[in-house]
């Protein structure tokens, strides 16, 4: 019966205006088919049941989802997909104003977002903001809070009706497939993305090919709302994720993984039941691991094994892995594989891990505390002993899926001859780091490995660590074949880090004035079954404990703690979202016991320039919370009139507004994070930022960019990027800790700096010189004189000064494996048309590197010291309604104030400004990850079009000295203060404190019940 149906079928039907004849199995999802039949891969898979949305196309002009359609179902029917115009234009449309605002950041959700918006404006002219987020309301986007996304649409709609013909606009210039006739759509490997997506060299094109408009930004890049320059690809859905693309003779991986939280475990022969299923090639166990069978986040935490060697500490660990034909590994059932379970009783949450007796999960930590955070300054009982009012609570939250919608996928192959590299291409926020952990489980020097990022479908933390690369690296290096794999949904959820679950016990102090003089903090966080980021949340959570107010009394100390649970890992915030719940209440708390208004007792503590934190930093420059707070305060006073005339006439439906604060360290706590950048001059005047920092969605490829431009005095068009690649860019660090925008772009800058210094140098030109690079010719304008200086004719930069060994752009730089290349030749004396041949730096004639790192201190014993260069600082204001008879509570308004220093480019943060206020959303009232129970997005539940609220945002810019232009991050501050002030709201509205998040309509109801009884 199975067989039959497998048999493959013929459909045909129109595809994008083309007939289309497919051949495939009857049930096979429509979206298989585009993507491994077709080719299309525009088309995204997200979770392969419905919910996502990512999948979305038109089925006879209406959305569905095609991971749902049969392709049998299609047979005879017209679809469209993103790779077409869309019924009248209308894709090519949406596409324009989707880049001019901003709409698709990863860009994953991109293509189904399209659709789902393409079949409303056929259908209705005029569409209401409601009938948008109708409309949208089945695709899930876990970037971009859905805001711009929705304001696009609108816009659509309404050019539509003044110029019912699309034009070519803004970002068409790279859609080569695009333009060529009505029934043309794209092509598969005709639009830019033909290689691997932040690893292509890209050149990057808004809009100068095919007639288009010029480049709309001829003045300073920073400052400006320039289209984010990977966006192209995204709208064309033509940017390749990790599932989308592998060589054509790759093999498929399967992970097998446990059924238990804790077991033991014994293999049978494996090789026996590879040889039993036809089209197995191996079925790997730890035993094939060349190197070592470990990986972990920091040098003395490698504690999580890449295949589990008889024990099993979480469920969805990695057991065995199966190799082969596609066909092969999904059709071997864990049941059919030898191997024998004996669970035992795991320890699941906090309290089993650390009750008496507990056995210790490993060896090294008995007790099962994995490691433990600690800051102490002043007096805290003398604190205490001065205050007019002193708070406390214990505060608990929940573990937080990371819900990108791009699950883990790529793959590894070997490459060169004899012992060769291996080259492992997969989505991820720290291709370094994963090049040490893939080169370490192998067991081979650093050199022989390249990381090759994919475009990443979000991270937010979750793809921090390793997750597939390992897996497929030790796969390929077994077998000498290519191997990919593509993580299901259940799979991702099951297997991958979450957001720390805490146990906060807080008290704080204030005298009369409603001044802080004290607060003392525990704070307890599942780490899960393995170390992961444990640490780092440990040495964070002390440094930010008590929110950005100045305390001269505090004693914090944090906990991570081993348990039977999945790995809590990286997510947005490192524990800071945990404990900013616990401060923001407390605040409220003393505000109420005082009679002070909440909004005057956060203004009378906010940390302020020249203040010390309590880690004893005093903040020299760039502090500005007071400044989001008198940002709000006319919305403040506003909101709470408003909300108490609502009160007067609504006993049901009850209003409330809420507040809270939040700051947020930018890069790693007191250790060196640095990055380096560089930027290549070429003979033919081919201008190249090789920038290793990758571009997670929230846009640093943009932001880094308009960073360069600016300081080496060219536009932003003339450059060319190479993103990500180990073996054509240096160490930028990871994608995290809201550092790229502060240390890469710092580093972005210095390159340029580096480079401009030489060009004005070449042409005897002062500081103010202003260039200009047309061909390979650059000419420098110096008042009235000018010069131009024909690049074609300069010699190789890596031949410069032979005698000196290293060309003057690499002399005092530490390279990275990178710049390893250019290093070999200088030392061979470089240059030559044969040297030009092996290696294209030959063709570079001038060469900018810059470095930087942020200037921090290692902490002391009590936490003192300079934990972090800057910190980004926000208010942010809630508006909720609360039906009091179902206990449901609807977000109404957020209005958020954040100091970013400088908005390198001010459409990109309130990009990251909604995505974090839409995170902290569901924090705060939908998202619980229950490990075996809610590992897929239809009983996990992330906010939709529909949840969220309207966002006003106030960009303050206090600017940073030590930042790029003044900037700061603004990755995590966007999400950090979120929850809390949807907690301050609902406590608001009914007088019902909460003290755990979820706020679920049943812990709600349970709360105001308790309300209700002790009346
Ligand atoms: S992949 Fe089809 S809805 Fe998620
Ligand atoms: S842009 Fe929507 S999921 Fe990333």
């Amino acid at each position: 019966m199975a067989a039959c149906l497998r048999q493959a079928v013929a459909v045909s039907f129109t595809l994008n205006g083309r007939p289309t004849a497919a051949v495939a199995a009857p049930f096979a999802p429509l979206a298989e088919t585009l993507r491994h039949e077709l080719g299309l891969t525009g088309t995204k898979v997200g979770c392969e049941a419905g919910d996502c949305g990512a999948c979305t196309v038109l089925l006879d002009g209406e959305q569905v989802c095609a991971c749902l359609v049969a392709t049998a179902q299609v047979d005879g029917a017209h679809i469209d997909t993103v790779e077409g115009r869309g019924p009248q234009g209308l894709t090519d449309r949406l596409r324009a104003v989707f880049l001019a605002h901003g709409a698709a950041q990863c860009g994953i959700c991109t293509p189904g977002m399209l659709l789902a918006a393409v079949d409303l404006l056929a259908r209705v002219a005029e569409p209401s903001r409601q009938q948008v987020e109708e409309a949208i309301g089945g695709v899930l986007c876990r970037c971009t809070g859905y805001l711009k996304i929705i304001e696009a649409i609108l816009e659509a709609a309404a050019s539509q009706r003044c110029d019912p013909a699309p034009r070519l606009h803004l970002g068409q210039g790279l859609g080569q497939g695009l333009g060529q006739g009505p029934a043309q759509g794209l092509e598969l490997g005709q639009g830019p993305a033909q290689g691997l997506g932040q690893g292509m060299d890209q050149g990057l094109d808004w809009g100068q090919g095919a007639g288009a408009d010029p480049l709309p930004f001829p003045g300073p890049s920073v400052g400006a709302r320039l289209p984010r320059v990977d966006g192209w690809c995204k709208v064309a859905g033509t940017d390749r994720f990790g599932a989308d693309a592998a060589p054509a003779d790759a093999l498929w991986m399967r992970v097998v993984r446990s059924p238990y939280a804790r077991a033991r475990f014994t293999l049978g022969d494996v090789s026996a039941a590879s040889a039993r299923a036809l089209g197995l090639l191996a079925i790997l166990t730890h035993k094939d691991v060349p190197g070592e069978n470990s990986f972990g986040v920091f040098a003395d935490t490698k504690d999580q094994p890449v295949l589990a060697e008889g024990c099993v500490r979480f469920r969805g660990e990695a057991v065995l892995a199966l190799v082969g034909t596609r066909a092969a590994v999904e059709a071997v059932g864990d049941g059919d594989l030898p191997i024998a379970w004996h669970p035992e009783a795991p320890l699941c949450g906090i309290d089993a891990a650390l009750a008496p007796g507990a056995p210790a999960l490993h060896p090294s930590s008995p007790g099962n505390v994995l490691t433990r955070g600690h800051l102490k300054c002043g007096d805290v009982n003398a604190g205490h002993a001065l205050a007019a009012a002193t708070a406390k609570g214990v505060f608990e939250t929940q573990f937080v899926e990371h819900a990108y919608i791009e699950p883990e996928a790529g793959y590894a192959m070997p490459i060169g001859a004899g012992p060769g590299r291996i080259e492992v291409a997969a989505c991820t926020q720290a291709p370094y780091m994963d090049l040490e952990e893939t080169a370490r489980v192998l067991g081979v020097d650093r050199s022989r490995v390249r990381i090759r990022p994919t475009a990443c479908g979000g991270g937010f933390g979750g793809k921090l660590d390793v997750s597939v690369q390992p897996l497929l690296a030790v796969a390929a290096w077994v077998t000498q074949r290519p191997v990919r794999i593509v993580y299901t949904r259940t799979e991702s959820m099951a297997s991958t880090t979450k957001r720390h679950p805490a146990r906060i016990r807080a008290k704080a102090s204030a005298d009369a004035h409603g001044r802080l003089t004290a607060c003392e903090i525990e704070a307890d966080f599942n780490t899960g079954a393995y170390a992961s980021w444990g640490p780092t949340v440990a040495n964070r959570v002390p440094v930010h404990g008590m929110g950005p107010y100045r305390v001269a009394n505090a004693r914090i100390a944090a906990r991570a703690i081993y348990t039977n649970d999945t790995p809590a890992g990286a997510f947005r915030g490192f524990g800071v979202p945990q404990a900013a719940i616990a401060h923001e209440t407390l605040m409220d708390d003393l505000a109420q016991r005082l009679g002070l208004d909440r909004w005057a007792i956060r203004r009378g503590n906010a940390l302020d320039r020249g203040d010390r934190t309590c880690s004893g930093q005093v903040l020299a420059h760039s502090a500005g919370l007071p400044k989001c707070l008198d940002a709000l305060k006319g919305d403040w006073d506003a909101a709470l009139a408003r909300v108490a005339r609502h009160n007067a006439s609504a006993p049901r439906r009850r209003r409330g507004v809420g507040i809270a604060c939040m700051w947020y360290g930018c890069g790693n706590t007191g250790l060196p994070n640095p990055s380096t950048m560089r930027i290549k001059l070429a003979r033919d005047g081919t201008l190249t930022l090789c920038n290793g920092a990758v571009d997670i969605g929230q846009g640093s490829s943009t932001v880094l960019l308009q960073i360069a431009a600016d300081a080496l005095g060219l536009p932003p068009q003339v450059f060319r990027m190479v993103v990500g690649d180990t073996d054509l860019t240096a160490d930028a660090g990871k994608t995290s800790a809201s550092r790229q925008t502060l240390v890469s772009g710092n580093a972005a800058r210095l390159a340029a700096e580096d480079l401009r210094r030489q060009i004005l140098l070449l042409a005897n030109a002062g500081p103010d010189a202003r260039l200009a690079l047309k061909g390979a010719r650059l000419t420098i304008a110096d008042g009235e004189a000018s010069r131009t200086i024909d690049l074609a004719a300069l010699p190789s930069a890596t031949s410069w000064n032979p005698g000196l060994g290293c060309p003057p752009a690499l002399r005092g730089f530490k390279p990275g494996l990178a710049d390893q290349a250019a290093l070999r030749q200088a030392e061979r004396g470089g240059g030559g048309a044969g040297c030009e041949q092996r290696d294209p730096d030959s063709a570079v004639v001038l060469e900018g590197i810059g470095t930087w790192d942020p200037p921090t201190t290692p902490l002391d014993a009590d936490g003192q010291g300079i934990p972090y260069a800057t910190y980004g600082f926000a208010a942010q204001m809630a508006e909720v309604e609360v039906d009091l008879v179902l206990a449901t509570t609807k977000v109404v308004e957020i209005v958020a104030a954040h100091d970013v220093g400088r908005a390198i480019n001010p459409m990109l943060v309130e990009g990251q400004i909604h995505g974090g206020i839409a995170q902290g959303l569901g924090m705060a009232l939908l998202e619980e990850f229950i490990p075996g129970r809610t590992e897929n997005l239809h009983d996990y539940l992330i906010p939709t079009a529909g949840d969220m609220p309207p966002v006003r945002t106030y960009l303050i810019e206090d600017a940073e000295p030590c930042g790029p232009f003044g900037a700061k991050g603004v990755g995590e501050p966007a999400l950090i203060a979120t929850a809390p002030a949807i907690l301050s709201a609902i406590r608001h509205a009914t007088g019902v404190r909460l003290t755990r998040t979820p706020v679920l309509p049943h812990r709600l109801w349970q709360a105001l019940q308790r309300r209700g009884a002790h009346r």
